[in-house]
């Protein structure tokens, strides 16, 4: 078992906000990401059996999403919003600044652990592009000053 006592309570107790036990995949699967840090198919099972669902009702709505990660990433996920608008603001110019500076692959992690950069696509904030999601904050209007204070922000924090 991966998820804690208090994952599958925490996922049990969503569950049972909702007259639909489906309704609670996207909240059950947002705990277990949260708990783990990425998602994938043995988890899927235990996401299923705190809800009640069948591990394939859990297994496509994870899929669907892009912002559930499938495979272990840093402790902070970077997404680059690489679609129209952010791309002809510098996104991909951007991208490249992040990778190098961390000196990894994309959906690669950073030597110390803590960084892994990826492309996505429109993450809603186009009139604020260049934009970036890390975790759970976005940071938009973005240039390489920018983005160099935000790396060293998360580096100090750790
Ligand atoms: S195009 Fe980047 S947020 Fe929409």
């Amino acid at each position: 078992m991966a998820l804690s006592t208090e994952s599958i309570d925490a996922i049990k107790e969503a569950a049972a906000r909702y007259p639909h036990k489906k309704s609670a995949i996207l909240p059950a699967l947002t705990i277990a990401y949260r708990q783990i840090g990425y998602l994938y198919d043995d988890l899927y099972i235990e996401v299923a059996d705190a809800i009640g669902v069948s591990p394939n009702e859990v297994a496509s709505a994870a899929t669907f999403y892009t912002m559930f990660p499938k495979q272990k990433v840093g402790k902070y996920l970077i997404q680059v919003c690489t679609n129209i608008s952010c791309g002809l603001m510098g996104a991909e110019s951007l991208k490249e600044y992040l990778l190098k500076k961390l000196n990894v692959k994309e959906g690669g992690i950073s030597e110390d652990g803590l960084f892994t950069v990826v492309s996505v696509e429109c993450l809603g904030s186009c009139t604020t592009a260049p934009m970036m999601q890390v975790n759970q904050t976005y940071y938009e209007n973005l240039t390489k000053e920018k983005v160099d204070e935000i790396l060293n922000d998360l580096r100090e924090k750790g």
